[in-house]
């Protein structure tokens, strides 16, 4: 469950997206298809990508990730994929899902496929059907036509299907996929108005890439040729779905926002969402390698097809009540089968929100009006989290729950959402004090928040609840999902001195030898860290400024911050103050410290440095007044 801040200031600001999921998972396909080694640059890591990166695993592909560098290496197969002694589990993935099922084929033995629940309600008979007319066996191990299921492709060779295109595109994207590898040619007549069409075209983008051109007529018939994919170096582009939450934050709020490496020439058919908004009054500027959005005074309201770009329909329904006039949107009937049944959910949390919304015969329409605050049902779909978390920049109160789930597309959204809030953050009454172990910064920053009257919050502290909790209930602290799901999970309070979490007063523990010890390994931790910054950041909006003091807070929580002091002493000046405090040897303190700046500075998460801009105070011989005297002056 998440609050969601409402946005300050309208923004200016150039955001680097995550990689397109949809890339992702279609390149990996073809690069594990491939003869030779491919790599996908700017790929996208999240739970979708993970899931097929996954299934791969287990047909035999080696495939190497960096998050860092955002790089994957895949060792083609060739097409000569294993039978997985063990079962393919696709998560929530719809992409790998479907495309799993034609790969599983290939491997001439049996292959079951599993997934999660969710994946489980959408439907897939139109891929099930085709299979089996090409001679696949399909057997269902629950209930027909849904997963899990046991496919053994012996006797797949190739020849003419017809496919139904209504539901998804994506079953047609999969039999696309693999038919390459078939040991006969493909021909596929797609059969009524095939949705989402867009993302064929991208198929056939990325085939082409990888030395496979499929030949189309007419947009309803496909021949592939056998032969199979060569492999390459592959830029996946940022992804456009994603993009299209901070396209409508730009537009909302008469700011601007640029998304860079998305240009007019993308293979995503989500681009064209910049179409409508451009239709309600946004000035959209396009060039080969960015796409920008100037929102307008006003936004007007629109009557749109949305068929071609229907993952961006609660984007835009989300919007469309801050828009002058109503917002139809039509041709979308089938996104009641995505991750939720999109239309009654949108319908029933605008209503919720006291916004009138109601069904029209193929899609929506939103009216216009003033959403109020109140807890939004995600239904554990990540485009309706994002999407209402959207709204809540622009509505006091929104809560979105769950809220975690946008994970499966888009893991750093929360924290791209904070940055387009930099610039009202300027605004905040905020004191930023970083500085290394025992530099002095918590008797300074408390001293100096009662002087200046403002709360302060011990950001360290949080870390060290963090890995308290973390020793507490037994969990390693490597196994960092493990240990980040704590993070999230834990409720910490401060009251005066001391540190409630989850109710318990955990003031000594926290600064025990126990979390002495492990608090810079949980501190390395980005899932810790994306939850503690989100949390800091929070906390002072809400009080409209604030002393924080730690390690990042000028350098990467709050970059705007009204004033940014970085506090150091000598490392004996350091130790000996931790030794009066603590009454441990001045050695053993000053091996203790050295150590944990050490780990604190060289990790790759907002390692401990002093911002740029962040003014360099060395307490070592001088007194609180003074150092707080001086600061106080800059600071007012
Ligand atoms: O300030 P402290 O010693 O209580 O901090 C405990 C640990 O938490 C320290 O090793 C560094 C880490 N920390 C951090 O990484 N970022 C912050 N903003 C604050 C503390």
């Amino acid at each position: 469950m998440l609050l969601i801040d409402r946005l300050e200031e309208p923004p200016d600001i150039r955001l680097v997206l995550p990689g397109s999921k949809s890339i992702t998972n279609r390149a990996l396909v073809t690069a594990a298809l491939a003869s030779g080694e491919s790599v996908l640059s700017g790929a996208l890591f999240a739970d979708d990508t993970f899931a097929m990166v996954d299934c791969l695993r287990k047909f035999g592909v080696g495939i190497t990730i960096d998050p860092d560098s955002s790089t994957m290496i895949i060792k083609g197969s060739g097409g000569t994929l294993i039978a997985p002694d063990e079962t393919l589990w696709v998560n929530q993935s719809g992409t790998t899902a479907r495309f799993c099922v034609p790969l599983a084929a290939l491997v001439g033995s049996d292959v079951v496929i599993d997934g999660d629940q969710q994946i489980k309600s959408r439907p897939h008979r139109e891929l099930f059907d085709a299979m089996t007319s090409l001679g696949v066996k399909i057997e269902y191990l629950q209930a027909p036509y849904q997963f899990p299921v046991r496919v053994n492709g012996d006797q797949l060779s190739g020849g003419e299907i017809t496919l139904g295109g209504e539901t998804s595109s994506q079953f047609l994207s999969a039999m696309l996929l693999s038919a390459p590898l078939f040991k006969e040619e493909l021909h596929i007549v797609t059969e009524g108005n095939l949705v989402s069409t867009p993302y064929v075209d991208m198929t056939l983008a990325v085939m082409k890439a990888f030395g496979v051109r499929v030949t189309e007529h007419s947009g309803q018939q496909y021949s592939t040729p056998i032969g199979g994919y060569v492999a390459t170096e592959y830029q996946v582009e940022p992804d456009a779905s994603a993009a299209s939450y901070f396209f409508a934050a730009a537009a909302v709020s008469g700011g601007k926002i640029g998304v860079e490496g998305l240009g007019s020439f993308s293979i995503q058919g989500d681009v064209h969402f910049l179409d409508i908004l451009e239709k309600m009054g946004a000035k959209v500027i396009r060039s080969d390698d960015s796409l920008t959005v100037c929102g307008p005074d006003e936004l007007s309201g629109v009557d749109v097809s949305m068929s071609l770009i229907s993952d961006t329909v609660p984007t835009l329904a989300a919007i469309a009540p801050f828009a002058t006039g109503p917002v139809t949107i039509r041709d979308v009937a089938f996104i009641s089968n995505k991750e939720s049944d999109r239309i009654s959910a949108l319908i029933t949390e605008l209503s919720n929100l006291g916004i009138q919304a109601k069904k029209v015969d193929t899609g929506l329409i939103v009216y216009p009006g003033t959403p109020q605050g109140g807890i939004v049902n995600s239904y554990d779909d990540h485009r309706i989290a994002m999407s209402f978390s959207i709204m809540g920049l622009f509505t006091s109160g929104v809560i979105v729950h769950p809220h975690q789930c946008v994970e499966k597309t888009f893991p750093e959204f929360y924290e791209v959402l904070d940055q387009i809030r930099m610039r009202g953050d300027g605004n905040l009454s905020l004191l930023a004090i970083d500085g290394p172990a025992g530099s002095g910064k918590s008797t300074l920053a408390k001293y100096l928040a009662k002087q200046l009257e403002l709360e302060y919050l011990d950001t360290g502290a949080m870390y060290r609840s963090v890995a308290a909790v973390t020793i507490k209930s037994g969990t390693d602290l490597g196994d960092k999902n493990a240990v980040a799901e704590i993070a999230e999970r834990i409720l910490i309070e401060f009251d005066g001195d001391k540190i409630f979490v989850d109710g318990e007063n955990m003031t000594k523990i926290i600064r025990g030898t126990d979390v002495n010890a492990a608090v810079s390994e949980v501190s390395a931790n980005p899932g810790v860290r994306a939850v503690m910054r989100r949390r800091q950041r929070a906390w002072a909006r809400a009080r409209g400024g604030g002393v924080l003091e730690g390690r990042d807070i000028g350098s990467v929580v709050f970059p705007n911050a009204r004033l940014k002091v970085y506090v150091t002493a000598t490392p004996e000046e350091r130790a000996k103050r931790r030794s009066l405090e603590s009454g441990r040897t001045i050695e053993d303190i000053t091996k203790e410290i050295l150590g944990r700046d050490a780990k604190d500075s060289t990790r790759i998460d907002s390692p401990l440095v002093a911002d740029s801009e962040a003014i360099i105070i060395d307490t070592t011989g001088k007194t609180i007044e003074e150092t707080s005297d001086f600061i106080q002056k800059l600071f007012r």
